[in-house]
């Protein structure tokens, strides 16, 4: 069986254009939260989305063995809470109050919508985890999302 390099499959798996989410949950009294694309709906009935998170992050224990979380579906003008969950490890909760939803979850602001989901199940995804969520709650805004496509952030264009 042939095996494409890691490379390969990076740059290949780059070229799929995505929105970006900041999913956000509580580890006993402290907020993690990460920056994440890799988000889908999955089922209508019962109403299902899914995050894949990577064992390597340091939120990774937090985020899969917590009751709930929040997806914050992040607006064309939000790179910069984007960067910020992006970074490893960093106090990335500073900048924000402590306002919680269901579960305790920290809920920030969001340009496009806001998920709150229910721990629904937890499976296997190689070096990732799928996280699935049951949504319990979810409040939308009219803006443009954020996108991100080859490794750089991007905005829809208005079409003429
Ligand atoms: C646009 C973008 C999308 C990302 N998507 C994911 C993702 O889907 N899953 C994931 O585990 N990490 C994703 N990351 C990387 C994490 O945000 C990053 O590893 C973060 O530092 C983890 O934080 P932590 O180590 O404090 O938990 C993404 C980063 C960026 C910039």
């Amino acid at each position: 069986m042939e095996s494409v390099s890691e490379n390969d499959f990076r740059d290949t798996l780059a070229r799929w254009p995505s929105g970006v989410t900041v999913v956000t949950a509580r580890a006993g009294d402290t907020p993690i939260g990460i920056t994440v694309a890799s988000f889908s709906s999955l089922s209508l009935d019962p109403p299902l989305v899914l995050v894949c998170i990577a064992r390597s992050a340091q939120s990774h224990d937090g985020l899969v063995g917590a009751p709930g979380f929040a997806i914050h579906v992040l607006g064309a003008s939000q790179e910069e809470m984007s960067a910020l969950f992006a970074r490893p490890g960093a106090d990335k909760f500073g900048a924000y109050g402590d306002e919680r939803g269901p579960f305790g979850v920290p809920l920030l602001p969001f340009g496009v919508a806001r998920l709150v989901c229910e721990r629904y199940a937890a499976h296997d995804g190689g070096d990732h985890t799928i996280l699935v969520g049951r949504v319990v709650s979810v409040e939308h805004a009219g803006t443009d999302p954020l996108l991100y496509c080859n490794r750089a952030y991007g905005r829809l264009s208005p079409s003429v």
